[in-house]
């Protein structure tokens, strides 16, 4: 990479460092620090600024065993569905219950379109909820990036997305808030294993 300032260098080394952490420490972490990167979320790009995304934080032991417990189920039918030994389905999901109740807190994403803007027909109504979706995108690695920045750790988690109604009903959230993703946040037990990149030059698909 070309030199850079250093306010972009300390940036570019944020964004490079961040890695996806599945296994943490059960250091307890201020709160304060959540609400800074759901702060951070809050600049992301949103369509016509509508920000339609809103986090539910689970911080108490007991909240986080509800959303594991109930999650176990689900996931348990869904991957026994696909022919994975009992054994295995077990132990797969007493590694992800490990990540939602050691973590100090677990966040979880969810699509909120009740400001999306109206339309008659089907294809833009689908456009307006697909803008949403990438905005939450953007939004999930704005906390990412600043989690990161503060010296915490997470993981992308997108169980939620395969069982909205039972993380809802868990967590008894607003029918109008659609759960998406979850993130546990915390401080990582070992070094994560980083993924390698493409170049740019092979991201690059087009340069007219
Ligand atoms: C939409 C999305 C869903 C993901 N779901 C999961 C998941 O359910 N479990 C998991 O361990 N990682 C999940 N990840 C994390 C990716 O596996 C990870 O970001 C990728 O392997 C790159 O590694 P890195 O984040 O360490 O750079 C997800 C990432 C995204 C963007």
């Amino acid at each position: 990479m070309t030199d850079l300032p250093s306010r972009s260098r300390q940036l570019f080394d944020v964004i490079r460092d961040r890695s996806s952490v599945r296994a943490f420490a059960r250091d307890p972490v201020p709160g304060e620090l959540i609400r800074n990167a759901i702060e951070a979320a809050g600049w992301a790009p949103s369509p016509h600024g509508t920000q339609p995304w809103r986090f539910v934080v689970l911080e108490s032991a007991a909240a986080r065993e509800r959303l594991a417990g109930a999650m176990a189920s689900t996931w348990r039918e869904q991957l026994l569905l696909d022919g994975q030994s009992p054994e295995l389905v077990e132990t797969r999901l007493q590694r992800s219950r490990e990540r939602l109740t050691r973590a100090p807190f677990v966040v979880v994403l969810c699509l909120f379109l009740g400001d999306a803007q109206p339309y008659p027909d089907v294809e833009r109504t689908r456009a307006e909820t697909l803008m949403a979706v990438q905005s939450l995108g953007t939004a999930a690695q704005n906390f990412l990036l600043a989690l990161h920045a503060q010296g915490l750790d997470s993981g992308w988690m997108c169980g939620p997305l395969f069982c909205p109604d039972v993380v809802r009903a868990a967590l008894d959230i607003d029918s109008g808030l659609e759960p998406q993703a979850m993130f546990p946040v915390g401080r990582a037990a070992a070094a994560p294993k980083r993924r390698p990149r493409r170049t740019p030059d092979q991201l690059i698909a087009g340069w007219q």
